[in-house]
C-alpha cells in the first residue's frame, strides 16, 4: 500500500508510528520502519489514527445554566431580545459571580470530560462570565486548573470585553478603560491568559472599544482574537487581522471582500456552527469564497450556556458539513491542524508529524468521513495525550 497524498487526508495505509518521551519519533510505512527498541507495541487493528482533536473556542467555565431562557427562545424571542432584557450573558454572569471556585471547577470538569471522551486532547477556554477583576481571575484559574484534573492541554483566553456588567450600564467606555487598565495588566502579570478576545457586536462592544482592548493586549505581549461578524457586520474581523490576530470567530456576516486581508495576515477563520444552529440563524459564513481564496478554516464547539450548550466536537464537525457545507476532510482539518493554528500551537499539535506531541486518537472506523457523518455513532478506541494512554480499548 502507498501513502495516498492525493487523498485530502494525506494518510498512510499500513502505517507505523513510534513515540518517544511523549513526542512522535518516527512515522511511515511499516515496511520502511527501522528496528525499534520498544517497551510496548500496540496493534491498531485496521482502525484510523488521527491527531488528538482540538476544540479551539469554548466558554466552558460558568455558573448555572440558561434552560429557562431556552423556553423563552422557543416561544419566539431572539438572542438579542433576551440579552436586552437582562437575560443572556448577564444572567450567567450573575450565576458565575455567585459560584465558588470549587463549584466552578467541578461543573466545568464534567463538561470538559464529555469533550475528552470524544478524543479531544486540547481545549481553549475563555473567561468572560465574571466581568470584574476578582471573578475573571477566578474563571481563568479554574480553566488552567482543569489540566491538573484531566489529561488535556488547556489554552486560556481573557474575554473581559464580553458584555457590559450591570454596574457599568450606560458606561461602556468606562468599562473598557477598567478592563484595559485594571484587569488586563493583572491577568498578564499572573500569566493567566494566552490570548485576549472581544465580543465585537451591536450587543457587545464597538470597533473603537475593541481596538482599545487589542492595543492594551498587544502592549502586554498577548495575542488577540475576536468574536466578530456573528449577528451583524461591524468590521471586527478586519481589525483582528490588522493586529495580526490568531483567529476571527463566527463570521456569519463577513463580506467576501474582507477575505483577502484575513488570508494575507494569516488569521484563521473559526467556524462555530453550533451557535448558528441553536440561535436558528439564517445567514451563513461565506464558506465557498473562503475555500476558494485558501483561508484556513477551523471548527469549534463554542461550548457555552447561551448560544451553544453542546459538549460535542464531533457534532460540531457534523454541523459544519450539514449547515455550512464543509467537506468531512475540511471538518477534520478544522479540528486538528487548523485548530492548532488558531491557538498558535501549530508547531507542537494538530498533526501526526515527527517532533509533534503524541496526542493521538485511534478510531474503530473504515474511513475518516465517519467522524463527521453520524451523530453519536463513533467513539475513540484508544486515546493518548503526550504519549500517555488515557483511554484503553474496551
Ligand atoms: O460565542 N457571542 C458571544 N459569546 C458567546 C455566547 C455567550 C452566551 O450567550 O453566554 C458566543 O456565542
Ligand atoms: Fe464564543
Amino acid at each position: 500500500m502507498q501513502a495516498d497524498m492525493s487523498s485530502p487526508y494525506g494518510h498512510i495505509d499500513n502505517g507505523l508510528l513510534a513515540v518517544k518521551q511523549g513526542k512522535i519519533a518516527w512515522l511511515g510505512h511499516q515496511q520502511d520502519a527501522p528496528k525499534f527498541n520498544t517497551t510496548q507495541t500496540i496493534d491498531g487493528q485496521g482502525g484510523w489514527l488521527t491527531p488528538g482533536l482540538i476544540d479551539c473556542h469554548t466558554h466552558l467555565v460558568y455558573g448555572g445554566n440558561r434552560a429557562e431562557e431556552f423556553e423563552w427562545h422557543c416561544q419566539g424571542q431572539s438572542y438579542q431580545q433576551i440579552a436586552q432584557q437582562g437575560g443572556g450573558i448577564l444572567s450567567t454572569v450573575a450565576a458565575t459571580r455567585n459560584a465558588t471556585e470549587a463549584e466552578l471547577l467541578s461543573s466545568a470538569q464534567a463538561r470538559l470530560q464529555k469533550l475528552l471522551t470524544e478524543g479531544v486532547t486540547t481545549v481553549e477556554i475563555k473567561s468572560g462570565y465574571g466581568l470584574d477583576l476578582e471573578t475573571e481571575l477566578r474563571l481563568l484559574r479554574v480553566a488552567k486548573n482543569l489540566q491538573t484534573k484531566l489529561p488535556v492541554t488547556i489554552k486560556t483566553t481573557f474575554l473581559g470585553a464580553h458584555a457590559l456588567p450591570p454596574e457599568y450600564q450606560g458606561q461602556a467606555n468606562q468599562y473598557i478603560d477598567y478592563v484595559c487598565q485594571q484587569v488586563l495588566p493583572v491577568v498578564a502579570q499572573q500569566k493567566l491568559a494566552d490570548a485576549v478576545d472581544v465580543f465585537c457586536e451591536t450587543i457587545g462592544f464597538n470597533i473603537s472599544q475593541t481596538k482599545k482592548v487589542f492595543t492594551a493586549a498587544q502592549r502586554l505581549g498577548l495575542n488577540v482574537k475576536g468574536h466578530v461578524e456573528q449577528l451583524s457586520y461591524m468590521g471586527g474581523a478586519w481589525l483582528v487581522a490588522d493586529f495580526h490576530g490568531l483567529s476571527v470567530d463566527h463570521l456569519e456576516y463577513l463580506p467576501e471582500q474582507d477575505l483577502a486581508y484575513l488570508k494575507q495576515q494569516k488569521t484563521v477563520a473559526v467556524l462555530l456552527p453550533a451557535a448558528f444552529y441553536f440561535l436558528q440563524e439564517k445567514q451563513k459564513p461565506p464558506i465557498t469564497a473562503m475555500r476558494k481564496i485558501g483561508l484556513l478554516m477551523a471548527v469549534a464547539t463554542d461550548l457555552n450556556p447561551g448560544s451553544a450548550p453542546m459538549a460535542s466536537l464531533l457534532l460540531a464537525m457534523n454541523q459544519s458539513c450539514i449547515l455550512f457545507g464543509l467537506t468531512p476532510a475540511e471538518a477534520l482539518t478544522g479540528v486538528t491542524r487548523n485548530a492548532a493554528r488558531a491557538l498558535g500551537i501549530s508547531r507542537d499539535k494538530g498533526q501526526l508529524q515527527v517532533g509533534y506531541d503524541a496526542d493521538m486518537v485511534l478510531w474503530p472506523i473504515d474511513h475518516p468521513a465517519e467522524l463527521s457523518y453520524g451523530v453519536n455513532l463513533v467513539s475513540p478506541q484508544q486515546i493518548w495525550v503526550r504519549g500517555r494512554c488515557t483511554k484503553q480499548p474496551i
